[in-house]
């Protein structure tokens, strides 16, 4: 055969690139998505393409992620939400920074023992499952927030990819049609969810395409008069004639009270990076500030070594120990936020865990369900250098598997995040204190991390991740794989987590990711090791700082999308 002419190999070339480029098979292999622009990512690909939508129409990535907020309402309602909450960090450009707290409330009628029977023990499924489990939500008024205070297009814009996703419907994936069959019987435990969900009682197969004529119309009515149209009217009025129907407390009265509120982002330092992260009512921002504090004097040895696991986790024993007895809303609550993030007091601790070995105590007992990957968090950085670093939730898979009847949104369990009683662990086997108490208007305690590192005053790296307890620790863990391990975006997403909570004095691995002869070294040192398949969906963006190149990582864990221009 003979070998290709110069020109027809250059135009090969080409093809092969621009081919190459957009396949979805170079998006998921061993590099990070590169873009010169912007950058957008999050864990379903339909909401990574709302907001690159948006992007391209001249949104920043305020807009951006907005947009990406209401599609992933649409395309990933195990944990994509209206009836939900969470937190979102922007920095713009300029280098003003802001966190916007979107996180539940408990309603007014709530009350400090309201999970509990006569005889003080935890209502089974109360606090977890039907109306009872239902926080009021907050991620309208969040995203609507966030939006007026930064926002550039009109607001009717951001919302129309999520509208158009949920009236002309989208093809069910493979991940949506498992996770609604594996959470069937409890969605059909609700009429209104089995009728939408499951289509009465058939379950979606993957590549059919489900449509949202109710949550389009709930939707396009928040498009046109803003909260008002979930907080007042019609939708306001389904949601608490639901919560009446199913033994809810949620009145009127608690969706007019609702606000977002704006915080400032807790700071920290690790080794001359800046670092923003969220502050209560998440002990997200605390706890990653509080082990990153003591973290950043140690010699952490090659990743995944027994060294730098054994330090690794001796630190996030701490820092979680310090999550249970002292935190919760600081709204109610004192939070002792200066003492916890001070260099002074990581100094101590470090002390301590040079002179520790494992200090394994075993306990038993604490049914720990990290299985659940049911919050979302989704990446945005624009052509401007504009950061946003979204996590937001239902709590759990589909949240309380209510779904308000008629205006087609599925409602949280976040009453689940309180301490239904001190000392007793919740749905994610975190043992929480008086501090995260039950009380009306109280937000409940979070562990979501939205973080943005900046280096030299720009951006450098934007990330966060759903995963419940292990939230913190799958953030400090991608951002040392980048910050000390130097791995790139792409490797540190993927590289093998672990974590401990204190209580149950487990180390949780993903086995898969770790040498034979750590795992033997981690067991003989006394750790008493547990294995789960994945923890965590971390979907990140770096910005090379010499550059500027957007490099994005969808995590592996999920079946994300980074998507750029
Ligand atoms: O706010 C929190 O910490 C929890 N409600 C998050 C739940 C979660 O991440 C579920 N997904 N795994």
């Amino acid at each position: 055969m003979t070998s290709l002419q110069p020109p027809w190999r250059a135009l090969l070339r080409i093809v092969l690139g621009v081919v190459l480029s957009a396949s979805p098979l170079v998006a998921s292999a061993f590099r990070p998505v590169a873009a010169r622009h912007a950058m957008v990512v999050s864990s379903e690909p339909f909401a990574s393409e709302a907001g690159l939508e948006i992007l391209k129409a001249g949104g920043n990535a305020v807009d951006a992620a907005v947009a990406v907020g209401f599609a992933l309402a649409v395309t990933h309602p195990e944990a994509g939400n209206i009836g939900g909450g969470g937190f979102m960090l922007v920095r713009l450009a300029g280098g003003e920074s802001v966190v916007v707290d979107y996180r539940e409330e408990a309603p007014a009628a709530a009350s400090r023992d309201m999970y509990l029977d006569s005889e003080g023990r935890v209502i089974p499924g109360a606090s977890t499952e039907g109306a009872l489990a239902v926080g009021v939500p907050g991620t309208v008024a969040g995203l609507a927030l966030a939006h007026q205070k930064y926002g550039k297009l009109p607001w009717r814009r951001v919302l129309a990819p999520a509208i158009r996703l949920a009236a002309e419907g989208f093809r069910v994936s493979y991940g949506l049609s498992e996770s609604l069959r594996a959470d069937a019987e409890q969605l059909a435990k609700f009429p209104e969810s089995r009728r939408i969900f499951l289509r009465d009682g058939r379950p979606y197969e993957p590549g059919e395409t489900f449509r949202q004529p109710e949550l389009a119309k709930t939707l396009r009515r928040i498009a046109r008069d803003g909260p008002a149209g979930f907080y007042q009217g019609p939708v306001a009025r389904a949601l608490v004639e639901t919560m009446r129907k199913h033994q809810g407390r949620i009145e009127l009265a608690d969706l007019r009270h609702y606000q977002a509120k704006v915080r400032q982002p807790l700071q920290g330092s690790f080794r001359g990076y800046a670092i923003l992260t969220v502050p209560p009512p998440s002990s997200g921002g605390i706890g990653l500030i509080e082990m990153l504090n003591v973290l950043e004097l140690l010699d952490l040895g090659p990743p995944n070594s027994y060294q730098s696991i054994h330090l690794v986790a001796e630190t996030m024993r701490r820092a979680y120990a310090d999550r249970a007895a002292y935190l919760g809303d600081a709204d109610f609550a004192s939070v002792p936020v200066g003492g916890l993030t001070s260099k002074e007091y990581a100094a101590k601790l470090r002390e301590e865990i040079l002179k520790a070995k494992a200090e394994v105590a075993v306990q038993a007992g604490h049914p720990a369900d990290f299985e659940a990957t049911q919050t979302t968090h989704f990446s945005v950085v624009d052509a401007d250098g504009n950061a946003v670093a979204n996590t937001y939730t239902l709590n759990g898979s589909f949240g309380s598997y209510v779904t308000v009847e008629g205006a087609g949104f599925l409602l949280n369990n976040e009453m689940d995040d309180f301490t239904t009683k001190p000392g007793e662990p919740n749905m994610y086997g975190l043992v929480q204190s008086e501090a995260n108490a039950i009380a009306p208007h109280k937000r409940p305690l979070s562990a979501m991390t939205p973080t943005i590192v900046v280096q030299d005053g720009k951006v450098r790296l934007v990330l966060g991740s759903p995963g419940g307890g292990t939230i913190i620790n799958t953030v400090l863990q991608v951002l040392l794989n980048v910050l000390v391990f130097k791995m790139d975006i792409r490797q540190a997403v993927t590289a093998p987590r672990f974590h401990h909570q204190w209580m149950p004095d487990h180390l949780v691995m993903e086995r898969w990711g770790f040498s034979a002869d750590t795992i033997q070294k981690l067991e003989e040192a006394g750790y008493k090791l547990e294995d789960r398949d994945r923890m965590g969906a971390c979907e990140s963006i770096e910005i090379d700082p010499e550059t500027g190149w957007r490099f994005g990582a969808a995590d592996p864990r999920a079946a994300g999308k980074a998507v750029g221009y």
